[in-house]
């Protein structure tokens, strides 16, 4: 029976920017399986946020160990995937509907030895990424589970048969969720097949992160995969 330990990584959109890099070991040293970092362009999404200079500060702060996986929203991400690899990204996270070729720049992500991923928007269907699910191009799959640009809105449960279809198509296919995640959306996720959980409000904000984290892991692990056939 497919069973994957649940994964948690803490959206450093929220973080506190003015202390950036001492927030982020405070994410690790709590138990985070590593960061989300969402880069925003002002075009794709209404919102500005970081570049690769801050991306290498935090490799280079951080030092190897720690994962991260970087949320391309940005009109060409076929442009900006090399900068952030060579800033250190480990994850390199693409939209399916960004105007760029997205199987090639998959392919570029992947032959510099970092996964790749694809995201859909709330409004963009499961179908959309079929095909790159599965003929095996693609290490990640990213549900929105808001509408991209601003931490801090609310969990969107419709979204919910949709990662349910992507989990039917592979059992095996990481599946992560971002937006409004905390302890009482993430476990419904992992019911329907979410095993990476980007939670940016529900963690930073927390009294304790840690036990925060925790809580989040355990309910999900309780239930994921619980609803599948
Ligand atoms: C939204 C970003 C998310 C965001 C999540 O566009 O992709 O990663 O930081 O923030 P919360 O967890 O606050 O909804
Ligand atoms: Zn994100």
């Amino acid at each position: 029976m497919r069973k994957t330990p649940i994964t948690i990584m803490p959206s450093i959109l929220a973080a506190d920017m003015g202390a950036l890099a001492a927030d982020c070991r405070r994410a690790v040293e709590a138990g985070a399986d590593g960061l989300h970092v969402d880069i925003m362009d002002g075009h794709f999404v209404p919102n500005l946020s970081m570049g690769p200079a801050v991306v290498a500060a935090l490799r280079n702060h951080l030092g190897a160990g720690v994962h991260l996986h970087v949320h391309l929203m940005v009109v060409r991400p076929d442009q900006y995937a090399d900068p952030f690899i060579d800033a250190g990204a480990d994850t390199v996270l693409i939209h399916i509907e960004s105007p760029c070729d997205v199987p090639d720049t998959l392919r570029r992500i992947r032959a510099r030895k970092v996964r790749a991923g694809i995201t859909l928007n709330p409004d963009t269907p499961a179908d959309a990424v079929r095909d790159l699910v599965r003929d095996g191009s693609i290490d990640e799959v990213l549900c929105m589970t808001v509408h991209p640009g601003f931490g801090g809105q609310s969990f969107m449960p419709e979204i919910l048969p949709k990662i349910g279809a992507i989990r039917a198509w592979d059992e095996a296919m990481p599946i992560s969720v971002d937006g409004g995640i905390d302890r009482d959306s993430a476990p419904r996720t992992a019911a329907s097949g979410a095993s990476i959980m980007l939670a940016g409000t529900a963690l930073f904000r927390a009294d304790n992160m840690s036990a925060e984290m925790a809580a989040m892991r355990k309910e999900c692990a309780d239930r994921y995969g619980t609803d599948l056939p």
